[in-house]
Formats: structure tokens, sequence, C-alpha cells
């Protein structure tokens, strides 16, 4: 009829033409925006206007048979972090973050965790040596309303440990929201020698530095703005420590020590301070170091903890930096993934006038002693993909079936275990229920910084690491343990897999 549809051809060609071209260039732009502002950087931007908030001590109670009883009580709330109003947060027995658990070594506890979400969350006590079903693993649901009570006996050095939720999918968004908290653990039986020792007034010059990074929307409630080229997940350009943006602590003593907690989702720090000072560290995540290690940065992963000890003279202040991380070798993308952010996280004011403290001892604690020569097994794990050896934990989930288990161990036997970082992205490798001790780093001798005990260690990219690892005391053929990536984002698309303690003389 009408010429008109063959008049529509050179429309529709040059459509054809254009639009490929113009969603390039618009695909170009964005990510050439997000180039652009991939790296944040805040070194001497951030105003430290609030004080360190402090996690209190939870309250505990000592029932007939002289155990230790906490209450911790997950619920949802709102918090104003002063950035424009108040966020939707999740807390325990708070409205963010949680009381900082404290017991000693021998002592036994329980924790009753009364869910008071409407959605099912665990809670997973990061670092300690516990039996299976205490663990707090996804195999451990608390429905909403409802209130679970893990026991167990401490039996493992004084160290700084976690608390969070570890439920199949959902970790991110649940630590994301807020809850999780410090552990700490002491051991009275540890003497140092006379005039010697490490601070320890909670919160005077022992401190817990909780240290996650948030985006916030301009009604002052978290953003998930920024991650989208991210490969590890949600990165934030604002840094709370301990639930503070923008904090400053108000030092009395003349040294001061850090608990530094990497609560955070995805993100990587590379800790030092702004004038490049040295300070000590004297502990890793399973307790403290054989010996105290002088240095001017601690990089710290997802998960993983670092105490140090600061000196500081009257009157100064200095600020607590992340400087840019690193993730690997070829790290072109390491930007998208906070690799080459620099971050201020926490600014110390020594007081003009500064009580003495104790020299640190030379000798801090029995060196890990596991031997090569015993070991009777040996395990790799490539990671990569989001999966770790090609199995996806998330496959499980969705099909229902938790049941798979990866690796079935020996109660009592020493094993080496090796994690190879075959993929493009950064990740950092835990293993519940113990505390390992790295053998070799690519080969080489794995430094200072990893000569105490650890659970969880970064794994650059193209990066092999083996430690010795021994399973004690606890077997139970039915309940897994797992292992898996910090980087929740990973860990929720299932980069995860579970391994089962089984003792040889139970029937
Ligand atoms: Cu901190 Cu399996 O977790
Ligand atoms: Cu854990
Ligand atoms: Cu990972």
């Amino acid at each position: 009829m009408s010429p008109a549809p063959r008049r529509r051809w050179p429309v529709v060609l040059a459509v054809a033409l254009v639009l490929p071209v113009l969603l390039l260039v618009t695909g170009g732009a964005f990510v050439g925006f997000q180039y652009a502002t991939a790296i944040t950087d805040t070194a001497g931007e951030v105003d430290f206007e609030r004080p360190l908030a402090i996690p209190p001590l939870a309250d505990s109670t000592v029932d007939g048979t002289g155990r230790r009883v906490f209450d911790l009580d997950v619920r949802p709330g709102t918090t104003d972090f002063g950035m424009g109003g108040p966020a939707e947060t999740w807390g325990v027995n708070g409205s963010y973050l949680g009381p900082t658990l404290r017991a000693s070594r021998d002592e036994s506890v329980r924790v009753d965790v009364r869910n008071g979400l409407d959605v099912t969350t665990t809670m997973h006590w990061h670092g300690m040596h516990l039996p299976a079903e205490m663990d707090g693993g996804p195999h451990q649901p608390i429905a909403p309303g409802s209130t679970w009570s893990p026991e167990w006996t401490v039996d493992q050095p004084a160290a700084t440990l976690w608390y969070h939720p570890h439920l199949l999918g959902e970790t991110a968004e649940h630590i994301w929201r807020g809850v999780a908290g410090m552990m700490i653990l002491d051991d009275p039986a540890v003497r140092h020698p006379d005039g010697t020792g490490l601070p320890q007034r909670y919160g005077v010059d022992d401190v817990p530095v909780i240290v996650q990074d948030r985006s916030f929307s301009s009604d002052g409630d978290f953003s998930t703005r920024g991650s989208l080229l991210s490969s590890t997940g949600r990165l934030g350009d604002t840094v709370l420590v301990n639930g503070t943006v923008g904090p400053y602590l108000d030092v009395t003593t003349s040294a001061v020590r850090l608990r530094l907690l990497n609560a955070s989702n995805a993100r990587v720090y590379d800790f030092g301070f702004d004038d490049d000072r040295t300070f000590t560290m004297v502990g890793s995540d399973g307790g403290l170091l054989p010996a105290p290690v002088e240095l001017r940065r601690v990089r710290v992963s997802p998960g993983e903890r670092a105490e140090v000890v600061v000196a500081l003279t009257p009157g100064e202040d200095t600020v607590l930096r992340s400087y840019p991380p690193g993730l690997g070798r070829g790290g072109d993308t390491d930007r998208f993934s906070g690799g080459a952010d620099t971050l201020d996280v926490l600014q110390l004011r020594a007081a003009d006038t500064l009580r003495p403290s104790l020299l640190l001892p030379e000798v801090l604690a029995p060196a890990p002693d596991l031997l090569e020569s015993e070991a009777t097994g040996q395990r790799s794990f490539a990671l990569g993909g989001n999966s770790i050896n090609g199995e996806s934990m998330r496959h499980s989930h969705d099909e229902m079936d938790h049941s798979r288990i990866d690796e079935v161990v020996t109660l009592g036997e020493t094993e080496v275990w090796s994690v190879h970082n075959t993929g493009d992205a950064p990740h950092s490798f835990h293993v519940h229920d113990v505390q390992f001790q790295v053998l070799d780093v690519d080969g080489d001798d794995p430094g200072p910084l990893l000569s105490g005990w650890k659970d969880t260690v970064f794994v650059e990219r193209g990066s092999t690491i083996r430690f010795l690892v021994r399973f004690s005391d606890y077997a139970d053929p039915d309940t897994p343990y797992m292992f898996h990536c910090h980087v929740l984002l990973h860990e929720d698309e299932g980069m995860m897999g579970q391994f089962v303690v089984v003792d040889p003389d139970d029937g």
C-alpha cells in the first residue's frame, strides 16, 4: 500500500548502526567513569570528631555448675552514624555490632543467642576450637523468635576472636547490617617477666578496633553504591571503627594495644600510620606471636586479626591509616576491589601526660609447634571462579543439600593443606575449629607476621600457601565444619566446603 514501510528501512538501518556505537560509547563512558572514580583516597580528609565507641563487655552470670553464661539478643534497630539521618541496622544487645565477650582458658561457657530478627540467622564463633554442633555455621540455624544455646569449654591460647552470623547465602547481608562482635580470650596462666607485659586495660590501653567500610546515601542509610565492578563485593568509602565514623581515641598511656579486626565484607586493609611511624605487632588470629615484630605496615584481609602496640609521646596526634594494600600480581582490576585505596581510620590523641606502660616482653608465646615430618595427610584447595576445587556450596543450597562432605579428616592427625589461588580475584581462606601454622608462601618462609597461629589467611592471586593443621578433641561424623573464603560475597556465592572430623576408635 503505502511506501512508508520501505522508507523506514533507512531509519532501521541507521538505528541498527548507531545503537551499538551508542551503547559502546555510553558503556565505555560508564566503565570510564567507574574507572576514574574507582580509587578512594581519604588521607587527610577525615574530620575525627567523634570519640571512638568501645563495645561494652558483655555481662555474664555463672550458673550452678560454674559455667559462664552470656546473653546475646540479635535484633533490628536504627543507628545514627551522623551521616544525615538514621540507618536501618541490626545489632546484638543494641542497634549496631555487639558487646565484647570475654572468657578465660579452661572456662566453660554457654551463650544464649536469641534471634529477634524476622529472618533466620546463625551465630558463629570465628577462631574458636569447639565441637561442630556448637560452631554456629549453616547447620545450626536460629529461627526468628527462638534461642540457641551452644556451650563449650575454652581451651586455646589467649586471643582476639569474633562472632558473626553464618547463614548460607546471607552472611554478607547479616554482617553488613551490623551483626558482629569481638570475643577476647585470656590465659591467666601466662606470666611475663617482672616489669614487662602487654597493655591490658580494656577500653583504656587495650582497645578493640573493629574496622568496617560502608557507603552512605544522603539520608544517612547504608548504600551499596560503587560496588558494581568489584570482584569482591561491597566496598564503602567511609570507615567505621566499632560503628563510629571519624573516630578519635584519647590515649592516656605511653603505649596502646589495638586489637585490629577486619570485619568488612570485602575490603583488605594495609594498616600503618600517617607519619609512617613504626609499631609493634604482638598477635595474630589465634593468639600472641612468638616474639614482638616491629613494622610499618600490616595487611589484614576480611576475617583476620592483628594485635599491635603503638608507642606515643605526650601531646601528639597520629592517624591509623590504611594504605593501598595491593591484592596480588597482575592486578589491573585491583582498583575496583579497593587495591588502590587509601583510607584514614582512627586518630590517636595522646594526653599531655602519659602513664608509662610496661616494656614489651621479648618472648610472647610458644611458637606453633606442629611438625611437617609428622603430617599424615596432604590436601589441596584450588580457589578460583568463586568455587573451591571446582565445587560450589551454593549449588548444594539450591538443591537443599547441606550434606555434601568434601573432606574427612581423622581426629588427632596432622595434615598439610595447600591453598592455591588460581583465579583472578583475591581470597581470604578460613578454616573452622582449628588454628593452623603457616609453612610457606609460594615456597618462601612466611616471615614473622605469619609466625603465630592463624585461622584465616590472605591468598593473593596466583599465590600458594601451605600450612600445617591438626584436628584435635572433637569428632562428629554427622556434623561438618566449614572452610571457605572470608570475602563475604564469595562465601555467599558458594566458595565454601565442608569437612568432618572422625574418630577411628568410634565404631
Ligand atoms: Cu568468620 Cu566461617 O567464618
Ligand atoms: Cu569461622
Ligand atoms: Cu574469595
